[in-house]
């Protein structure tokens, strides 16, 4: 992605994914690179891509592992030179034999033995968890390696930021619409939070994580489920943000305890910081359960 621009990689690969989406041409590049490097390591027998239709078989049929992936999240930022990223999440295989396993890969969030993405910004980050804790990592490209820099990061259980594309607004139901009022300071007296969006969810999350936050992505008219993916984006940002003492939901019940039932679904995100995600849920069950 650095020498995006100097070589032939940036605009659409020509291709329609299996959501429906534009294909980038890093898109596809990043996915290769995603299964070939995980492919190797023998410890995975399932893999899952947001750009690939069925489950991918991994290498033999050894590996305990199962891994769903968004190879590069952020894709209409590619060509301007904004934040992007890669989102992960890792299950335990559930079945005995096979590779390429549907059921393996339709786990719920709590189950993930490890979730985490990396944020290709002003610096590479990784930051993951495996169920103790949230440890961010720097790239230091003058030795490739990737150093501890922060463990234990915790988010703050009230954000100043709201991540929102309010662009559909006119979309929302009544309650989300109150929402964005309310954070916007409209229905408080002028006492609200700050907006910011970028359109990459890594990159919206993970300034939320840091600073304090809360990003939201409702079901609207135009996607009735929701935009983002369950199992490789809701749920491995999910289990960061619990472990870091945030909150992920969608809009009801928490993202980790939907049982997935398709390997693409998508769901409504709620994310972020505790009380935030709390106030959404309250004020959801309040004005929408009444309109209804
Ligand atoms: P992807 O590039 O993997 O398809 O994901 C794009 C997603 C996500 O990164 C972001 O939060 C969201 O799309 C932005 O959608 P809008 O442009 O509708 O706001
Ligand atoms: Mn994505
Ligand atoms: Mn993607």
């Amino acid at each position: 992605m650095r020498r995006a621009g100097l070589v032939d990689v940036l605009g659409a690969a020509g291709q329609i994914n299996v959501q429906g989406e534009q294909q980038q041409k890093l898109d596809v590049l990043a996915n290769e690179a995603m299964k070939q490097a995980l492919g190797r390591t023998g410890r995975v027998s399932t893999m899952a891509s947001e750009e690939e239709e069925d489950p991918i078989p991994g290498s033999g049929d050894g590996g305990k592992y199962v891994i769903l992936f968004d190879p590069l999240d952020g894709s209409s930022n590619i060509d301007v030179n904004a934040s992007i990223g890669t989102i992960f999440s890792i299950h335990r295989r559930c079945s005995s034999t096979g590779t390429g396993v549907l059921e393996d890969c339709l786990q719920a969030g709590r189950k993930q033995v490890a979730a985490g993405y990396v944020i290709y910004g002003s610096s590479t980050v990784m930051v993951y968890s495996a169920g103790r804790g949230v440890h961010c990592f720097t790239l230091d490209p003058t030795i490739g390696e990737f150093r501890l820099i922060n463990s234990n990061v915790t988010t703050p259980p009230t954000g100043q930021y709201y991540s929102i594309n309010e662009s559909n607004y006119t979309r929302w139901s009544p309650g989300y619409q109150k929402i964005v009022r309310s954070f916007k300071g409209v229905e408080n007296d002028g006492i609200g939070k700050n907006a910011r969006y970028i359109g990459s969810l890594v990159a919206d999350f993970h300034r939320n994580l840091i600073a304090g936050g809360i990003f939201l992505y409702p079901a609207d008219t135009k996607s009735p489920r929701g935009k983002l993916r369950l199992l490789y984006e809701a749920s491995p940002l999910a289990f960061v943000a619990e472990q870091a003492g945030g909150a992920a939901s969608d809009g009801k019940t928490p993202i980790l305890d939907i049982e997935p039932t398709k390997l693409h679904q998508r769901t409504p995100l709620v994310i972020g910081a505790r009380d935030d995600v709390a106030f959404v849920e309250r004020t959801l069950r309040e004005v929408d359960t009444a309109s209804q």
